[in-house]
């Protein structure tokens, strides 16, 4: 049989490709998209925002993609944020991706932090996702307490898209986008751990030093709501995208390493 062509979606389980930079991680993560929308020009995205996935937003800008006929849904967004103020993920989305791109508007979802009924309101987006047959493929971040989406640890790793608490570390890490802790919000609305699991495919990117204990206890961790990205060790198509300081804590990144260098071509990227 030839791979190449098989129908069959190949389960490689979580897939883990260290490259010497954040640029070279992305450029993967970028073609791995780009191959999706070129295959599926109907495809639903799922997409995070903050500062990981800022190269790859623009490395996808510069592909000059076709994303007419593309579906976005975010991940999150922060409860009582105007939705104009800079750093709402509604603006960062703008500013970042969508005003560069020719997607249609009415395809374009994130949560809204100002619906005057928050439960109805996520319930709504689980809908409308169900709606477009679910999500091809989901970017994703991680926090540096193994977050992913905005599901703190002791997330349900069942959990759908809720209202959620920020932990003072979250905040004080995000408190560089706000000039001061105080300012960052303390809820959000969050997509869960469950809507991330049912993606057909996840993409997780993670770069820097300040990374590296997250992703060696998601990667090579148990499985649990601690670190709630472990969970992904149960998704069937994950890739995790790493520059070597991210990868550093990892115990087996020669590992994977040699096991990425040895792909046959079918399988490249
Ligand atoms: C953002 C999101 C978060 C971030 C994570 C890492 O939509 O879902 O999980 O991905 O907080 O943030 P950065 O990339 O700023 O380190």
């Amino acid at each position: 049989m030839s791979a190449g062509n098989s129908p069959i979606v190949w389960n490689e389980l979580m897939e883990i490709i260290i490259q010497p930079t954040a640029d070279a991680a992305t450029d993967i993560a970028a073609r791995i998209i780009a191959r999706l929308l070129r295959g599926k020009p109907d495809a639903v995205l799922g997409l995070a925002t903050g500062s990981t996935p800022l190269r790859l937003y623009r490395k996808l800008i510069a592909m000059d993609l076709d994303w007419s006929r593309v579906t976005t849904f975010n991940l999150d967004e922060y409860i009582g944020l105007p939705r104009e103020h800079p750093q709402s993920y509604h603006s960062f989305m703008w500013e970042n991706l969508f005003r560069h791109i020719n997607i249609a508007a009415d395809h374009i979802h994130i949560p809204d932090g100002n619906a005057a009924d928050i439960p109805d309101f996520c319930a709504c987006y689980e809908q409308q996702i169900a709606n477009v047959g679910g999500i091809d493929l989901q970017v994703l971040g991680i926090g540096t307490d193994g977050h992913i989406g905005f599901n703190e640890p002791t997330s349900s790793l069942a959990s759908r898209t809720r209202i959620k608490t920020l932990t003072g570390q979250t905040r004080l890490d995000n408190a560089r986008f706000f000039g001061s802790e105080r300012d960052v919000p303390h809820h959000v609305i969050t997509m869960g751990i469950g809507t991330i699991m049912e993606a057909r495919q996840n993409l997780l990117l993670a770069f820097g030093p300040n990374k590296a204990r997250a992703i060696a206890e998601a990667v090579e961790g148990p499985i649990t709501s601690i670190n709630p990205a472990s969970i992904l060790q149960m998704h069937p198509v994950v890739k995790v995208c790493l520059d070597e300081p991210a990868a550093s804590d990892l115990q087996r990144a020669d590992y994977y390493r040699w096991v990425y260098a040895h792909k046959p071509d079918w399988q490249a990227y």
